[in-house]
């Protein structure tokens, strides 16, 4: 039997930019509560988000993501044009098909790209950055943008308050390039995915399983589902595992991380995890406050406001990790 080569390990890539965008609406949660049997005080203490931003009726998916992506190519100075590679992270696209990422090439002017969506939920950024990372590793594409986007507000059942309370909509993007010499080098990356738990937290109608009919319109099905408690139990378990993975990989300890920049769901599992790796709860990013959990636009948006708030210097160390339905996990280091 002849052994298989192991694959040549990709060329290096960096994050030469990054972008986000959030709707101007603000929903406070004192105005949820006035929409279910919910108050600020639970909303605060059980999940740490205190308001959630809410796209206009006119505002799509694409739109936001190409914001954001605009803004994380001025800041790389790529040109549109030059753009061979759009990866849209969503699982609130415009339409079922075409992919959002056709819609945004176009918004974007981006008119050599290869574009398509990843539908991995709240890990779906850091699953772009995998793709976009091995595919310019390869040569097989020069200049990826890759976008987290959501506008859960149209896939939220405002009557359920297990649920309506946590999205909200928003985008972010990064700019991701060969490695020549420039910071924002990927150093490690892992992804895992479970599906034997798939229905802990779905969509459940709307797909080819259950399509929308008149008689099921009433039951809402085409919104978020999700049994909390087990979905918390392994947030925190697996973007513990994630996290020492990818800090393993990257061949470094948890005590080299120099910011942790987590998925945005619930103040409490980022405690949890914080504690688990022994990092400082300074060196933790958090926004969840402001827009609450943005699915797939959560880490990127982070990613953005980090970067632009001035939190990361060039050499730091830092930690990006997700989790979502699925139930899928990712995780990365990049070197600032
Ligand atoms: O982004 C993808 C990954 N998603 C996540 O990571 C989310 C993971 N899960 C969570 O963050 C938490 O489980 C939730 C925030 C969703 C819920 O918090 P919890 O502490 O697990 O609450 P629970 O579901 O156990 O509910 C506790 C109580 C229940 O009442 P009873 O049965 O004890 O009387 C709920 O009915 O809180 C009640 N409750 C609420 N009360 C006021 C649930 N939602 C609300 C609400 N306002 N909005």
């Amino acid at each position: 039997m002849t052994d298989i080569p192991s694959p040549a390990p990709p060329l290096p890539v960096r994050i030469a930019g990054t972008g986000s965008y959030v709707p101007e609406r603000v929903m406070s949660n004192a105005e949820l509560e006035k929409i279910v049997d919910t108050s600020d005080d639970w909303i605060t203490s059980r999940t740490g988000i205190k308001e959630r931003r809410i796209a206009r009726a006119n505002e799509f998916t694409s739109h936001m993501a190409a914001k954001a992506g605009q803004r994380a190519l001025e800041q790389a100075e790529i040109d549109p044009a030059d753009v061979d590679l759009i990866i849209v992270a969503t699982i609130t696209p415009d339409t079922l098909t075409p992919a959002t990422a056709c819609y945004v090439q176009q918004h974007l002017g981006c008119l050599k790209s290869v574009a398509f969506d990843v539908s991995a939920a709240c890990s779906g950024f850091l699953y772009a950055l995998e793709l976009a990372r091995h595919s310019i590793g390869a040569g097989a594409f020069r200049n990826a943008l890759i976008i987290g986007a959501e506008k859960l507000s149209s896939f939220v059942n405002w009557s359920d308050r297990n649920t309506c309370v946590l999205f909200g909509d928003g985008a972010g993007a990064a700019v991701i390039t060969p490695s020549l010499n420039g910071g924002g080098r990927v150093l490690s990356s892992q992804l895992g995915t479970d599906g034997a738990q798939a229905e802990l937290l779905n969509i459940p109608g709307g797909g080819s399983s259950c399509p929308i009919t008149i008689e099921n319109a009433p039951q809402q099905l085409a919104t978020l589902a999700m049994q909390g408690r087990e979905v918390f139990k392994h947030a925190v378990n697996a973007m513990k595992r994630a996290s020492i993975e990818a800090i393993s990989a990257a061949g470094l300890t948890s005590q080299d991380i120099k910011l942790l920049i987590p998925h945005q769901a619930n103040l409490r599992i980022i405690d949890a995890i914080v504690e688990r790796l022994e990092i400082a709860k300074e060196d933790v990013f958090i926004n969840l406050h402001k827009y609450g959990n943005t699915s797939a636009a959560a880490v990127a948006i982070a990613l953005d406001e980090a970067h632009r708030e001035g939190r990361m210097e060039r050499g730091d160390k830092i930690l990006l990790v997700a989790f979502g339905a699925g139930l899928t996990w990712a995780s990365a280091v990049i070197e600032w």
